[in-house]
């Protein structure tokens, strides 16, 4: 393991989940509602994104370094003929299956679907029901060679925060390029802060 790492962005005084939200909760409580939609100090706030960097897949437990390996699979089946990136993902649930995806592209771009999407609608539509475990996610690129960890998109992780949620327990990311260090993420809220829930409906 080549180090745990955190993301700081800026410092909060009301530590990790502090937010403009908490804020405001805390204003109401003290103050009129008028200060509660204007807060009185302006504060610099943090939000902690903590990962565990490996240096190759050797580092990781044998399960978790064989779901990778089979993203890298995955990867020999995407259809990218615009972009040329071929991305890999991996799926793996409680019930110890394993369910693939790559990515599958259009000639209208935006109907094609990234390798996340794919593995995970695969694996929701096979298994029903059945917890998430982890994910793994890799590309090999036709142009060069990817040499770091490749982070999922923003639709891509919106998709992980449901699949967690109806999990009800912690989902393991793990990114990596066609070769190099391997990115751990713990659960999806290190990859997704301030994240949009279903409470918000
Ligand atoms: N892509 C993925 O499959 N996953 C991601 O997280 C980001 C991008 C695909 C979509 C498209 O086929 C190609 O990579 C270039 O964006």
């Amino acid at each position: 393991m080549i180090c745990k790492s955190k993301i700081r962005r800026g410092q909060s005084p009301y530590g990790e989940r502090g937010s403009v939200f908490s804020r405001i909760e805390r204003n109401i409580g003290k103050f009129s509602i008028f200060a509660a939609t204007k807060p009185a100090i302006m504060r610099k706030e943090q939000f902690i994104c903590p990962y565990t960097l490996y240096e190759n897949l050797d580092e990781l437990e044998p399960r978790d370094a064989e779901l990778m390996r089979l993203a890298h699979e995955a990867t020999k089946n995407a259809y990218a003929p615009y972009s040329k990136f071929h991305v890999g993902a991996a799926v793996r649930l409680a019930n110890g299956a394993i369910v693939t995806g790559n990515n599958i592209e259009n000639a209208a771009y935006p109907s094609g679907l990234c390798a996340e999407r794919v593995a995970m609608f695969a694996a929701m539509a096979q298994y029903p029901g059945v917890a998430f475990e982890a994910l793994a996610v890799t590309a090999h690129s036709a142009t060069k060679l990817i040499a770091e960890p490749v982070a999922p998109c923003g639709a891509c992780r919106q998709v992980m925060v449901e699949v967690e949620q109806v999990s009800k327990q912690p989902l393991k990311v793990l990114c990596q390029g066609e070769t190099g260090p391997v990115m751990v993420f713990d659960g999806i809220e290190s990859l997704m802060p301030f994240i949009f829930l279903d409470k918000f409906l």
